[in-house]
């Protein structure tokens, strides 16, 4: 079967992600799905959080995901590519020790997630969002056996 060719530019691609994702409350009722998504897409993911306060982490997942899109959106910027780095150091070999394989599954949630809040969701916009979040992605897992700052 033959698709409509998908003609964007980057900048136009990064422009449509950003502004689903903001399309989309991001509130309680957000990260309660999105998590739920993740453990459902693969439940081994649940136990990494048994000790977690959730109020927090809820809170910082809004703020990291803020991050996350307005890095998308200028990622010459040094204080947001700082955020990043600031994830990858977290969740790395050394600390959280975040398998690059799980972020697989986080992406997916995502996806789902927004799929679910963004009233205006679209088909193509699933590849937009692969292809946008590959980037920042693959920086944060390309510093998962980083030992030194
Ligand atoms: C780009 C993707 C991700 C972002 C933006 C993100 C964001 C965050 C943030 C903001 C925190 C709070 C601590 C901190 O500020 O570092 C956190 C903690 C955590 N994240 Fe992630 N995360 C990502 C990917 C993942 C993945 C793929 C997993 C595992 C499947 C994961 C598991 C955890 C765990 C276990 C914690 C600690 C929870 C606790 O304090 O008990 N994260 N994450």
């Amino acid at each position: 079967m033959f698709q409509k060719k998908r003609k964007k530019s980057w900048q136009e691609k990064v422009k449509e992600v950003f502004n689903s994702y903001y399309r989309c409350e991001i509130d309680d009722a957000f990260t309660r799905q999105f998590y739920k998504n993740l453990f459902f897409l693969n439940p081994k993911i649940e136990k990494y959080f048994d000790k977690t306060d959730w109020i927090y982490q809820r809170k910082a997942l809004v703020h990291a995901l803020d991050n996350l899109f307005h890095f998308l959106d200028d990622p010459e910027n040094t204080h947001k590519k700082n955020q990043i780095i600031r994830i990858a150091k977290t969740h790395s070999k050394k600390n959280l020790n975040i398998h690059p394989h799980d972020y697989y599954y986080w992406i997916d949630a995502l996806i789902l997630t927004i799929k679910k809040f963004d009233n205006k969701w679209y088909n193509s916009l699933e590849f937009y969002f692969r292809e946008c979040l590959f980037f920042p992605i693959s920086f944060i897992i390309s510093l998962y056996h980083k030992e030194k700052d």
